[in-house]
């Protein structure tokens, strides 16, 4: 396949050329490649931009009793239509005291023969003992999973002393912790509070989990990694211009070893979402949307290059579902929202038709520094020789209304119901096989690939 003339986005720059992929692979970058016997694809007028990374998606969770409504089929039909060849899945909780392995085989039989871009998965980490740490090693060694994942809120959230024994076994590793940051007293405090108070409209969900709970957590976090040797953590989800600060004292003491990201609809979308007492339902996620402020500062964060990675949570439930056990009470609602497909398109349009971060910078937060972040790169997030011919070819010009019954997700509705947005994905390629062109699905389950991945760039 040769894909001729487009405007080549990769490296933080941008240049005019064609991309040669022979299997599955790029084989050559540059002009004037010769077409004879190729699949040519004219890209003229467009930008060819990797595919994107996408290391924040939760499919087929299982949540209390609700499970998220996308499994690895559909959620990851919903990636590859909005741009996403490559997701880094975040595990569920196991049952209690399970073994760390047990994640992993249980999302092994979720996702093998029904993703349909290629995937990795974080571990999860509920509890530390001697056979966790331990198992740590071996899985890290054995299945390429070179992340886990602690809370620090919710009922399965580590304690200082454990989070301390992660952080220490992770540096050892050269494996990266990515932390949920919420002060859980204070939230669970306040969710009580509004109970008895009987306030329990989604207008009360944000309210019972202030930045504060963020920033604290993420000062907290950041204090334990630096007393552990500068251990590798990420900041998954950072939603608050509170939170930012301590990313940016640590910053400002010249830490490294530290990867931040924050998601599409911190950027885009306030609590305003949460004023109507059903609609607001759909937004119930943790952290909360917040206001307008806090979306400036995020931008200003990724200006300033103190936020490394746009990801999206796409935690679906439907809203004429598992959403309305929230509909007396706020605290019932399962927490996330659908976003999988939505981002590249929202954060093209708001970012960079907008003016607000260039193409490129578009494509290292979409693309290459998810894949650095987390042991992907140079296989994914980058157009060069040897990389995985996984391309989205995306058409500036063309304008798109977002609708949920032109989205794939199986929730009924999308956050960004009505949103004007320019720039349209014309094609999305997986190693080296169109897998959408204009907005249809032509790839097939099971497709995508299990990854086996390396060390994150903040082990170095
Ligand atoms: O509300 C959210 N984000 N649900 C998914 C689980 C999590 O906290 O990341
Ligand atoms: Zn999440």
């Amino acid at each position: 396949m040769v894909i001729k003339n487009g405007r080549i986005v990769s490296g933080g720059m941008t240049f005019l050329g064609d991309v040669l992929i022979e299997g599955e692979t790029i084989k050559a970058v540059g002009k004037n490649i010769p077409e004879e016997g190729r699949c040519v694809i004219d890209a003229v007028g467009k930008y060819v931009i990797p595919g994107a990374v996408d290391v924040h998606t939760h499919m087929d969770l299982q949540a209390g009793q609700c499970r998220a409504v996308d499994d690895f089929y559909h959620g990851t039909v919903a990636a590859a239509c909005g741009g996403t060849t490559t997701i880094v899945d975040h595990m569920a909780f196991g049952p209690a005291g399970c073994s760390l392995w047990h994640q992993v085989k249980e999302y092994h039989r979720l996702a093998d023969g029904k993703a349909v871009v290629d995937y990795g998965f974080h571990g999860v980490i509920q509890h530390v003992n001697q056979e966790i740490l331990r198992e740590m090693g071996e899985i890290f060694r054995d299945e390429g999973i070179t992340s886990f994942k602690i809370y620090l809120t919710y009922d399965n959230k580590l304690s200082d002393l454990e989070v301390f024994q992660v952080l220490e076994r992770a540096k050892e590793l050269g494996a990266v912790i990515p932390v949920h940051c919420e002060n859980d007293g204070v939230v669970n405090y306040l969710r009580e509070k509004f109970k008895k108070e009987k306030k329990e409209m989604a207008s009360f969900h944000p309210l019972s989990r202030p930045s504060r709970c963020e920033a604290e957590a993420v000062g907290r976090m950041l204090h334990l990694a630096a007393m552990a040797g500068n251990a590798p953590v990420y900041i998954v989800h950072l939603s608050s211009m509170e939170g930012l600060k301590e990313i940016e004292k640590a910053a400002c003491e010249g830490r490294k070893n530290i990867g931040v990201e924050t998601c599409t609809q911190y950027l885009t979308l306030t609590d305003q979402c949460y004023q109507d007492p059903k609609e607001g339902l759909k937004f119930i996620m943790s952290p909360p949307l917040r206001s307008q402020e806090d979306c400036q500062a995020l931008w200003k964060g990724i200006e300033r290059g103190l936020i490394d990675v746009i990801a999206t949570d796409h935690c679906p439930f439907c809203y004429s579902g598992d959403k309305q056990l929230g509909a007396e009470d706020f605290t019932k609602c399962p927490n996330g929202a659908p976003g999988v497909e939505e981002r590249l398109s929202v954060i093209f349009s708001q970012g960079v038709a907008e003016g607000k971060i260039t193409i490129e910078k578009m494509v290292d937060l979409l693309c290459t520094m998810p894949s650095k972040m987390y042991g992907l790169y140079p296989q994914k997030g980058v157009i060069q020789p040897g990389a995985d011919g996984d391309i989205v070819i995306l058409d500036p010009e063309k304008e798109r209304i977002l609708t949920k019954s032109q989205l794939h997700s199986a929730a009924d509705y999308t956050c960004y119901e009505g949103m004007k947005v320019r720039g349209d994905i014309d094609k999305v390629i997986q190693r080296g096989r169109i897998i959408v062109d204009n907005h249809q699905f032509l790839g097939k389950r099971g497709d995508g690939k299990y990854i086996k991945r390396g060390k994150s760039i903040l082990a170095d």
